[in-house]
């Protein structure tokens, strides 16, 4: 697309959009009804006092299971150091998702955004982890 054009491709008949809590959408969502998701860039609350509200925590990691089908694939993406060293931890104490280790360039098929570009214009390297639903 040249630069500084809009893409102007019509969404699909059942696109949404919710502004709100995504947790609280999370907690009405049906059982394994999602074949993906994409967690990019959340905002990381690096003071340890905050660490509760990180989106990655065992509640919200319980609920993503719940709504992913087994196999399903949940990316996550962050840019921030206290956050990526907070997800290594977090996701290796859990038994719910496979867990890899991140790639550190974007893998293909995953959208660039906004943070992302951030993060390059500042010289930080994201981390883009693959989690895989368990059965
Ligand atoms: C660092 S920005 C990243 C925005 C975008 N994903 C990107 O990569 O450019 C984090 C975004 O997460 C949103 N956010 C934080 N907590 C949220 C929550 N519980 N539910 C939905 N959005 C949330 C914030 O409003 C903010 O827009």
């Amino acid at each position: 697309m040249p630069e500084g054009e809009e893409d102007t491709a019509t969404p699909p008949p059942h696109f949404r959009i919710w502004a709100e809590d995504a947790r609280l959408l999370l907690k009405d969502m049906p059982d394994a009804c999602l074949d993906r998701a994409y967690l990019m860039f959340p905002d990381p609350w690096p003071k340890a006092r905050h660490a509760k509200r990180r989106f990655v925590h065992p509640e919200n990691i319980r609920q993503m299971h719940r709504v992913l089908k087994p196999g399903a694939i949940w990316r996550v993406a962050s840019d921030h150091p206290v956050y990526q060293e907070w997800v290594t931890e977090v996701m290796g104490q859990q038994d719910l998702f496979d867990a890899p280790p991140p790639a550190k360039e974007r893998p293909e098929g995953w959208s660039p955004t906004r943070y992302e570009a951030k993060a390059f214009r500042e010289g930080r390297v994201p981390f883009y982890w693959t989690f895989t639903r368990r059965p």
